[in-house]
C-alpha cells in the first residue's frame, strides 16, 4: 500500500511548487489517540482529497474488518498505520503531513501526546502558527490538556483552536461544550494563552470540520477547515525600526565586493539605512541590497539577501545587523527556559555549545533556579534536568551575544544546546532577559600579567591534570612528580581531590552534578594559578570528558597536559588504599566511580600511564621525560 506521507515526502519540492501561490499554514495537533487525534488528521486528509484511491479502498476493507458502525471510515486506522511503521525504528519522531485546499496549503506536525514525548512536541511545534488542542467531550480538560497548553504557550504559538471532539458521544450537548470552554479559558489565562477559538466537533462523523453541522444548531462560529484556511498568521514585519538580520556568511567573491548574507528575521531595510553591528557596536549605512534577481529598494522579514555597507568594518558570521532605533540587547548572562531532550542529564556547570541565530558559542547553566512540573505547573527544586524536563535557569556564555527576548523574536531569542562530544542536540531554550550582573562585571586589565609572573619564576606555567579511578595511584604519582619538579627548581602547587574536598569544595558530594561543579571550580582555580605563573599539578578522579575538556580550554594551547593513570578497576579494588571499595561493597558508599557512577576514560591523553606495568617511580620518569621532551620545563 502506498502511503501519503512517503509519497509526498519524496515529492515535497514538487508538492510545494504545485501549490506555490497559496499561503502556507503550519499547525500542530495536541492530544492522544484516545481524544481522536488520528481520526481528525485522517479526516482532514480525506476531506482535502489527499488520500489516494488505493488507500481509500484499503481503508474501507480495514474499517469493515473491525466493524465500524454505519459504514463510517475509521481514519485513525490510516494515520495509526503510518505511525506504527514509523515507531518500529526506535526513535519516535515528529511526523509531518501535507495537504491543501483551494485556499491554502498545510503542514501538520503530528506528535505523540504522552509526557515522555515532551521533546517531540517542542520540536514539532517550534515553527507552528496554530495549535489544535483536542479534548474528548466526555472527559473535559485533563492533565495532558494542561501540559500541552503550557508547552504551546512556552513555544509562543499565537493561535489556539480548542477542538471539543466526540460531541456525538454526549448528545451534541451545548452545556457540555460551554462548561469545557469555560474551564479551559480560565486555565489558559493563567499561562497567557489569549487567542483561543473553541469548536464543537466530531471528527468521526465529520461535524463542523468542513461544513457547519445540523447537530449543533447552537454553534454559529467557524468550521475547523474554515478557520485554518482564513486565520491570519503572516508575521511579515515591514517596520524599519526593528530590523534584524543574523549574518549567515560573509560574501567575498573578489576584492571589489564584500557583502553580508542572511535572512531578515524582523523588520525591513532600505539602502541608506543606518545599521549597527552587534555585539561589536560599530555602525555603517546600507549601500545595496543584492539578491539573485537583482538589487532591491527594500527588503522585509523572511527574505534572504546580501547587504553591502558604506564602511569597511569587521563583521563575521553570527553577528547581528540591527536598526539603530530599537536595538537588541547584548549580554553574556541570561535567564532562560530550557527543555531537556536526551537521556543524559543536564548538569549545571557543564559546557555545551549554544546555537542562537547563526552564532555558536559555549554556554553553561550557572544556576538551575527551578524545574516546572509540566502537569501542575508547580515549581520544583532540582540540581539537574532529566529527559523531557523543563527548567528555568541562569545561563552564561563565553562571549557576548546580541539577542531579543524569545517572546519578541523567536529567531534571535531561541536557541538549542549541543553536546560538545557527540554533537547531538540535547536541549532547546528561550531567552527571557539579560541578568544585570552581565553588564556590570568587567575584566580588570592587570599590568603584572601571566608573562610577568612566569618570567620572575623562570618557568613556563602549565597544568598537569591527573585523571583516574579512586585507588588508581593518582595521588601517589602526582606527589612524586611534584617533588621531582620542585627539585628541578620549579614553582609548583598540588591540588588534590581529598584535600580540596575538605575546604573549598566541602559543600559537594559525589552525584554527577556535584562532580561537575567540583571539577569546574578546580579548573578555575588551576587557571588562576597558571595566571600567577605557577606549575599546577591537579589530581582528581575527574570522571567526565566534558569537564576535562573544559579545563583544557580555560588555558592556552600548550598549558594543559592530561595524564591518564590507567589502572583496571579490579586492580584498584585489590589495592584499596583507603578501604573505600570494601566500604562500597558493604553497601555503605553510593555513586562510587567505576561501579555505580561512570568513569569516562580519556581517549587521547597527553600521557598514558599503565600502572600494572610501571612502578610509581617509573611513571614519574615517563611524565618528566615527556615534559622535558616537549620543552615545557625549559
Ligand atoms: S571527582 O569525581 O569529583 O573528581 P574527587 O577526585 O574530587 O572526585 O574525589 C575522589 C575521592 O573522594 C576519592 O579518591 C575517594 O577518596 C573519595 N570518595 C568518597 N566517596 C567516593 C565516591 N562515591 N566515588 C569516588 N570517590 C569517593
Amino acid at each position: 500500500m502506498a502511503h501519503v506521507s512517503d509519497l509526498i515526502a519524496e515529492d515535497i519540492d514538487l508538492y510545494l511548487k504545485t501549490h506555490e501561490n497559496k499561503s502556507l499554514l503550519r499547525f500542530i495537533t495536541c492530544g492522544s489517540v484516545d481524544d481522536g487525534k488520528s481520526t481528525l488528521i485522517g479526516r482532514m486528509l480525506y476531506e482535502s482529497k489527499m488520500l489516494f484511491e488505493d488507500q481509500l479502498a484499503q481503508l474501507e476493507v480495514d474499517s469493515k474488518k473491525i466493524g465500524t458502525q454505519a459504514g463510517d471510515l475509521d481514519f485513525a486506522l490510516l494515520v495509526d498505520g503510518l505511525a506504527a511503521e514509523r515507531e518500529q525504528g526506535i526513535t519516535i519522531d515528529v511526523a509531518y503531513r501535507f495537504f491543501s485546499t483551494d485556499k491554502r496549503k498545510f503542514i501538520v506536525a503530528d506528535t505523540p501526546g504522552h509526557e515522555q514525548y515532551t521533546r517531540n512536541m517542542v520540536t514539532g511545534a517550534s515553527t507552528a502558527d496554530v495549535a489544535i488542542i483536542l479534548i474528548d467531550a466526555r472527559k473535559g480538560v485533563l492533565t495532558q490538556t494542561r501540559r500541552h497548553s503550557y508547552l504551546v504557550s512556552l513555544i509562543g504559538i499565537q493561535h489556539v483552536v480548542l477542538a471539543i471532539n466526540k460531541l456525538d458521544m454526549v448528545g451534541y450537548s451545548e452545556e457540555v461544550y460551554n462548561q469545557i470552554d469555560m474551564d479551559y479559558r480560565s486555565f489558559a489565562k493563567e499561562i497567557e494563552l489569549n487567542n483561543i477559538i473553541t469548536i464543537p466537533m466530531s471528527a468521526l462523523k465529520g461535524d463542523n470540520i468542513t461544513s457547519l453541522s445540523d447537530n449543533t444548531p447552537w454553534y454559529r462560529g467557524e468550521t475547523l477547515m474554515g478557520y485554518l484556511e482564513n486565520v491570519q498568521v503572516e508575521d511579515v514585519n515591514v517596520e524599519s525600526g526593528v530590523f534584524r538580520m543574523p549574518v549567515q556568511w560573509v560574501n567575498r567573491p573578489n576584492l571589489d565586493f564584500r557583502g553580508y548574507s542572511g535572512m531578515i528575521a524582523r523588520g525591513s531595510v532600505k539602502p541608506g539605512d543606518l545599521i549597527r553591528v552587534l555585539p561589536s557596536g560599530r555602525e555603517s549605512r546600507v549601500t545595496r541590497i543584492v539578491t539573485n534577481d537583482g538589487d532591491l529598494t527594500q527588503a522585509i522579514s523572511g527574505q534572504s539577501i546580501t547587504l553591502t555597507l558604506a564602511d569597511e568594518i569587521d563583521i563575521s558570521r553570527g553577528d547581528i545587523l540591527a536598526a539603530t532605533e530599537i536595538l537588541p540587547g547584548v549580554a553574556d548572562q541570561f535567564e532562560a527556559t530550557i527543555v531537556w531532550m536526551v537521556d543524559e542529564s543536564m548538569l549545571p556547570g557543564r559546557p555545551y555549545l549554544m546555537k542562537i541565530g547563526t552564532k555558536t558559542v559555549t554556554a553553561n547553566v550557572s544556576v538551575l533556579k527551578y524545574k516546572v512540573n509540566v502537569n501542575t505547573l508547580e515549581h520544583v527544586a532540582g540540581t539537574k534536568l532529566e529527559l523531557n524536563e523543563i527548567g528555568i535557569c541562569n545561563l552564561s556564555t563565553d562571549q557576548l551575544i546580541a539577542f531579543d527576548p524569545y517572546k519578541e523574536d523567536h529567531d534571535i531569542g531561541g536557541f538549542i544546546l549541543i553536546d560538545r562530544l557527540t554533537n547531538n542536540t540535547v536541549g532547546a531554550g528561550m531567552l527571557h532577559f539579560a541578568l544585570r550582573r552581565s553588564q556590570n562585571i568587567h575584566w580588570q586589565a592587570i599590568n603584572i600579567n601571566k608573562q610577568a609572573h612566569a618570567v620572575i619564576k623562570g618557568q613556563k606555567p602549565f597544568i598537569l591534570w591527573f585523571t583516574g579511578l579512586s585507588g588508581s595511584g593518582k595521588s601517589t604519582i602526582a606527589n612524586l612528580v611534584e617533588k621531582k619538579l620542585y627539585s628541578l627548581g620549579k614553582h609548583t602547587y598540588l591540588l588534590d581531590g581529598d584535600n580540596i574536598r575538605h575546604g573549598l569544595n566541602k559543600d559537594l558530594g559525589f552525584t554527577d552534578a556535584d562532580r561537575v561543579e567540583n571539577i569546574r571550580r578546580i579548573a578555575e582555580v588551576a587557571k588562576l594559578m597558571v595566571d600567577a605563573g605557577q606549575i599546577v599539578v591537579v589530581s582528581f578522579i575527574s570522571p567526565f570528558q566534558s569537564e576535562r575538556r573544559m579545563a583544557r580550554e580555560l588555558v592556552e594551547q600548550g598549558e594543559f597536559f592530561e595524564v591518564f593513570i590507567d589502572t583496571p578497576i579490579h586492580v584498584a579494588e585489590e589495592r584499596d588504599p583507603k578501604g573505600l571499595y570494601k566500604k562500597m561493597r558493604r553497601g555503605e558508599l553510593k555513586n562510587f566511580t567505576g561501579i555505580d557512577s561512570p568513569y569516562e576514560a580519556p581517549e587521547n591523553p597527553d600521557i598514558h600511564i599503565n600502572t600494572t606495568k610501571l612502578s610509581p617511580e617509573q611513571a614519574v620518569d615517563q611524565i618528566v621525560n615527556y615534559l622535558t621532551h616537549i620543552g615545557a620545563l625549559n
